[in-house]
């Protein structure tokens, strides 16, 4: 895939990634691909890994959404289907898929050092961020994925956190945690002991002996979890997922942008779309210099009219040169990134008809593909 358009993108690819920075339109880009996507006859999930509930109002849904996909009520030959990462509940869930009894499912799941993992950790929510999009991208009824992520800097996480995990539970001390009766581990046990009073003096030993009895009860079912993990890795670093950089043209916007295109550099991953969203229209056909000599050489009402469109169209210069400049910095890193552009529309984005608008923007023809 180099220089996709949107509709390739969203006729071809299985997952699609969007970040960027707060406020510039992440999720409603999101909603609106899938929407389009779902135009083009794919069966779609749109998934907010962002604890705000921003997903459910860009489209209009009258409730909350969880863990449990629901169909979104449009008229398109595919299926858009949206929901929102439940961190405990995917967390249950996978314990209880890959305990080999439910005796022992409930064993880590009433565990103490679980409990406190499974709602409070914020590098739990990106592994179980990481989790369901295995999950969903091995669901029958979706053939795309559509991940939209929170607005914060370390959006970018969640797709380290397989591998974490995955080398967390080769961890020499974690092994010996999980089975430490085994043969042999006698004096290993020994040789761990000043480590894990260290960890206790850390911890607290109430908290150590909660581990222990967690990874205890854990134990086999991490070989699973780590091939969970690194099978979600592989896909994402994969041709079949497509990361996308949201921005909206102001300077402050475009940095963070800067900073996601140089994380997705740093992890390896290719960029294949920049969305410049939230872009000031153009106004006639005139540039702000036209329109500043016809307010000069006219008078009246006339003159009004065409210094006001000249300072618009100063504004929609502006935001392209803005915008033209950060994709020739990202070109630099990645050469076949591809861009599509939606105006600010006149009103917010909180039903299917403004997501619609939205998409009708994005897969419109772009200045260059
Ligand atoms: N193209 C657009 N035109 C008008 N309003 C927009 C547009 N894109 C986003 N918005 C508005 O901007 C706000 C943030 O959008 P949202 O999709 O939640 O961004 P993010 O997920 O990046 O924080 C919302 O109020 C939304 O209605
Ligand atoms: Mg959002």
């Amino acid at each position: 895939m180099s220089n996709v358009t949107v509709d390739t993108m969203c006729t071809e690819a299985r997952v699609i990634v969007t970040c960027g920075t707060g406020g510039v339109g992440k999720t409603s880009v999101a909603a609106a691909l899938g929407a389009h996507a779902a135009a083009l006859g794919r069966r779609v999930c749109v998934i907010t890994i962002d604890p705000a509930k921003r997903l459910a109002d860009a489209i209009g849904l009258a409730y909350d959404l969880g863990n449990i996909p629901q169909q979104v009520d449009i008229v398109a030959t595919g299926e858009l289907w949206v929901t929102m990462l439940d961190v405990r509940e995917t967390f249950d869930n996978l314990v209880r898929d890959t305990s080999p009894t439910p005796e022992r499912a409930r064993e880590v799941m009433e565990n103490s050092f679980y409990r406190n993992l499974s709602r409070s950790l914020s590098g739990t929510r990106d592994y179980m961020a990481a989790e369901r999009l295995y999950e969903l991208s091995n669901d029958e009824r979706f053939d795309l994925i559509i991940v939209d992520t929170p607005p914060s800097r370390n959006a970018l996480d969640f797709l380290e956190s397989p591998e974490r995990l995955a080398r967390f539970l080769k961890h020499p001390i974690v092994r010996l945690l999980v089975a430490p009766s085994r043969g042999g581990l006698r004096f290993a046990n020994a040789a761990l002991t000043p480590v894990l009073k260290i960890i206790s003096n850390i911890v607290g030993s109430d908290a150590l002996s909660g581990v222990a009895a967690f990874l205890r009860a854990f134990d086999g079912m991490e070989n699973e979890f780590a091939r969970r993990a690194l099978s979600v890795a592989a896909t994402l670093r994969s041709n079949a997922t497509s990361f996308v950089v949201v921005t909206a043209p102001s300077p402050d916007a475009l940095k963070e942008a800067d900073h996601f295109v140089s994380e997705l550099d740093r992890l390896g991953i290719t960029l294949r779309l920049v969305v410049a969203n939230r872009m000031p229209p153009h106004f006639g056909t005139g540039t702000s210099e036209d329109e500043h000599r016809l307010a000069t050489e006219s008078t009246g009402a006339l003159a009004v009219a065409h210094a006001l469109l000249a300072t618009m169209q100063e504004d929609a210069e502006q935001a392209d040169a803005g915008i033209t400049a950060f994709l020739e910095r990202s070109r630099g890193r990645f050469a076949d990134l591809s861009e599509a552009r939606a105006n600010e529309l006149p009103s917010d984005i909180h039903d299917m008809e403004s997501i619609s608008l939205l998409a009708q923007q994005l897969a419109a023809p772009q200045p260059r593909q």
